[in-house]
């Protein structure tokens, strides 16, 4: 069995106590790492604030930097999809994906780092300023607290990390601890970049000691979390006038119009809410469909199904594996189980073995069924039958969450209308809730959250501008 330490100040350290972390189809023990204490936290916000003030390095620095470490994480492919696979449990060739994925991150980032600037500001237009010039430049916020989910062990990580280091930042990174081990791997991968040490540390252990204590320390200067609404708010509590850039919960809805491509939207939704057995937070959860194309979509949705592979994640073949944990997939059963009672009926799937819960649809729900109106983070989606868009998209919006959404019709005026009026943060037309590349901007409204990751956007966020005004001779 494999074993691994936590990384601070470039070293890589021991500490009294270990995390199991299991393999997730297996549930054997498939590594062990070092678990921070209150000692090793400490330490890596000193070593943090330490690199901040020491390393300055230039923006074409952190460039070569993030560029050596977008092919590096390319060239270790197949070694870095399987630790995802094997701790996080998800399909092999979504890890690839995944992978594929964080190398563009860490390149765009690179990009990035290269364009970081202010602007002029006509000051001289004010009376009685005619002999001042001003200008603003962007600095670094300095430590950034990254703390990161499960669901995406490399990618979201780098969406916190790279970003960071793009702006001139040192990081503190608490990476899921179900699964930590691809994030150690990117910490390996930035010192072989060439990474000043102190400017990244990781640190691995429970939310409830390593992220309580990063939110309390008050040499973080911004927090950059995804995961829960619930701990999103305490974050936001705890943390008072710190920035804060939250990426939290959200079941997305996609509308089926009478004008749809009925095979597009179908194909698209049996893949886009079932990826990584839905636990993505723009996997498809509510299936608008209009009710004049209602029982032919379900057919096509039901021979695309059949189409997906469910089982071990490590077969290339394998398109759903198991959920993050076994009790995740009978709590995802329990709400099946209660929409059941209270009217909903199962139209697919439905039956769980372990961790593997299979993609299933509900049909015949009600607004208030958790099903529905929470997310339930698992291969679970509810087709909801409409005949007037504009009352479906008012009923839509009844939802806490906006993060992503989207509409299948070759109507423009119905595309467009969608477009202006569903609550969310990106709106995709003619595609599912679930598309997403990494250059561009990405966060929800409403208690999906607030700031925007996409290292462009992210590098707004974790720089601070500073106006600059110079009083002149002439
Ligand atoms: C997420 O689950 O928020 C990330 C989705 C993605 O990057 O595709």
């Amino acid at each position: 069995m494999q074993q691994f330490q936590l990384f601070i100040d470039g070293k890589w350290i021991d500490t009294n106590e270990t995390l199991d972390v299991l393999d997730k189809y297996s549930q054997e023990v498939y590594a062990r790492v070092a678990k921070a204490g209150e000692e090793s936290v400490d330490e890596a916000i000193t070593s943090a604030s330490k690199a901040f003030e020491r390393e300055k390095l230039s923006p074409f620095e952190r460039y070569q930097i993030l560029l050596k470490a977008s092919q590096l994480i390319s060239d270790q492919k197949e070694e870095l999809a399987m630790i995802i696979t094997r701790e996080a449990g998800k399909p092999l060739k979504q890890a690839r994906a995944e992978i594929d994925r964080s190398s563009q991150t860490f390149l765009v980032a690179a990009e990035e780092a290269k364009r970081i600037h202010g602007e002029g500001v006509p000051v001289e237009a004010a009376p009685g300023s005619e002999n001042r010039m001003a200008f603003t430049i962007k600095v670094p916020v300095g430590v950034v607290g990254a703390i990161s989910p499960f669901n995406f062990p490399l990618n979201l990580v780098s969406h916190k990390v790279a970003p960071a280091l793009a702006a001139g930042n040192a990081v503190v990174l608490k990476p899921a601890s179900k699964t930590p081990i691809t994030a150690l791997k990117l910490a390996e991968i930035l010192d072989q970049a060439g990474l000043p040490k102190g400017l990244l540390q990781v640190v691995v252990g429970s939310g409830s000691t390593v992220g309580n204590q990063m939110m309390k320390d008050q040499r973080i200067a911004l927090y950059s979390f995804t995961g829960s609404a619930k701990v999103g708010l305490k974050l936001k509590q705890e943390t008072g006038l710190n920035r804060l850039i939250l990426e939290l919960g959200n079941n997305s809805p996609v509308i089926v119009d009478k004008e749809a491509d009925v095979e597009l939207a179908a194909k698209t939704i049996a893949a886009q809410s079932f990826a990584f057995a839905g636990q993505v937070c723009i996997s498809v959860q509510r299936i608008y469909v209009h009710e004049e194309v209602q029982e032919i979509f379900l057919e096509k949705l039901k021979e695309y199904m059949a189409d997906l592979k469910i089982g071990d994640p490590t077969d290339p073949e394998t398109d759903v594996g198991p959920m993050i944990a076994e009790d995740e997939a009978e709590r995802a059963e329990e709400w099946i189980q209660e929409a059941v009672e209270k009217g909903a009926n199962i139209f697919i799937g439905g039956e769980r073995e372990g961790a593997l819960l299979k993609p299933t649809i509900l049909t015949d729900v009600k607004p208030e069924m958790r099903v529905v109106c929470e997310e339930i983070f698992a291969p679970v989606a509810s087709v909801i039958p409409f005949s007037d868009i504009k009352q479906c998209i008012t009923e839509m919006n009844q939802s806490d969450y906006g993060l992503q959404g989207g509409i299948f019709t070759q109507n423009i005026d119905t595309a467009y209308y969608a477009a202006k009026h569903v609550e969310v943060g990106g709106f995709m037309i003619n595609d599912g809730s679930q598309y997403r590349v990494d250059l561009m901007p990405y966060g929800g409204v409403k208690d999906s959250g607030n700031g925007k990751e996409g290292p462009k956007y992210s590098i707004e966020e974790m720089t601070e501008e500073r106006l600059i005004v110079m009083n002149l001779k002439v």
